[in-house]
């Protein structure tokens, strides 16, 4: 009795464990599976880099295949083929991101793969310079291409070595998104502020930095050109001032110089003498 039952609770067991492994298989058969091309790094050798997808087996017919990057679909790449490729020409580092090919079907919900194209970061701008009154705001930003996206860092430059950016004020304020980062600094400080800051993204590939100059003028800047005319107009009217008083006395003994016949006589004077003189020689 006892065998009996435990022979078909055996049996039964084993049934249910087939059972189940045939409906895994049956469904693992009707999941549509897609080989793709290798993640890559950039930059690649050779001109080109070609990312494919091939649909080995489907549950149904597949309609048609697109490719997507970061997200959106790339125009122009939809196609019936079973065997799809997507062609970068000279791959650079905003070429690099998330590919996928994604395959539609009529009866079934669509299937993808994702191929990842990682590269260094690249910084593709900056504010070089940013000229700022004091007590004004100034606003430094990077942004990059390259996937993975970065890790952002500001820095300042300081008798050739870098600093943390020094925050016991509280005025520096950064906010990094993806592949943009700010810093922005507020109440410009004349003495503290000015320098080097720079902007540092770093993935897992690696890193690149990039400078930029804050100059901080005083309050007065706007005044300085005012100043240089005030300062132009007041030299003129010393120079004129001081070159009347000296041409005045000047004009005065022009008028009726004391000294002129004095001295005319003087030398007469002592013409005479000398013709006296030769004259007793
Ligand atoms: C896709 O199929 C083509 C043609 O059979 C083959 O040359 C290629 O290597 C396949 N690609 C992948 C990623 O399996
Ligand atoms: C890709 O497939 C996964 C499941 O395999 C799904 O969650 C995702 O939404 C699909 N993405 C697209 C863009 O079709
Ligand atoms: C930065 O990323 C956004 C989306 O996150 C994208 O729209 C933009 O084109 C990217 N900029 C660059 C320079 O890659
Ligand atoms: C600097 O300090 C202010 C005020 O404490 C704070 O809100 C801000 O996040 C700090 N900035 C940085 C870059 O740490
Ligand atoms: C960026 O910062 C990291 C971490 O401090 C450092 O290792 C790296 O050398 C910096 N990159 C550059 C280009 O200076």
């Amino acid at each position: 009795m006892i065998p009996g039952k435990r022979r078909a609770a055996v049996m039964s067991f084993s049934v249910a464990i087939l059972g189940a492994l045939m409906l895994q298989s049956v469904s693992s058969q009707n999941e549509p599976s897609i080989t793709a091309s290798e993640h890559n790094t950039l930059p690649v050798e050779g001109d080109a880099l070609t990312l494919q997808c091939n649909l080995t087996s489907a549950h149904s017919a597949h309609e048609e295949s697109y490719w997507m990057k970061n997200g959106e679909e790339i125009p122009e790449t939809r196609s019936s083929n079973r065997n799809t490729e997507y062609r970068l020409n000279k791959p650079r580092g905003d070429d690099a991101g998330v590919y996928m090919c994604v395959y539609t079907f009529l009866m079934a919900p669509p299937a993808n793969a994702t191929i990842e194209i990682k590269s260094a970061p690249e910084i593709t701008g900056h504010k070089r310079s940013e000229n700022k009154n004091e007590g004004q705001r100034a606003v430094l930003y990077c942004k990059s291409v390259g996937y993975p996206h970065p890790v952002w860092t500001w820095r300042k430059f300081v008798n050739g070595v870098f600093r943390e950016i020094d925050n016991s004020t509280g005025r520096f304020f950064i906010s990094s998104r993806d592949n943009y980062t700010e810093l922005h600094i507020i109440n410009l400080d004349i003495n503290l502020d000015p320098g080097e800051y720079h902007c540092n993204a770093t993935n897992m590939i690696s890193t690149r930095d990039e400078k930029s100059v804050l100059r901080v003028r005083s309050h007065l800047a706007p005044l300085w050109p005012l100043l240089g005319v005030l300062a132009e107009i007041i030299i003129l009217v010393i120079i004129i001032v001081v070159y009347e008083k000296r041409k005045k006395p000047e004009d005065l003994q022009d008028d009726d110089d004391p000294a002129g016949p004095v001295k005319t006589n003087s030398t007469n004077n002592h013409k005479d003498k000398n013709l006296r003189q030769r004259n007793t020689n």
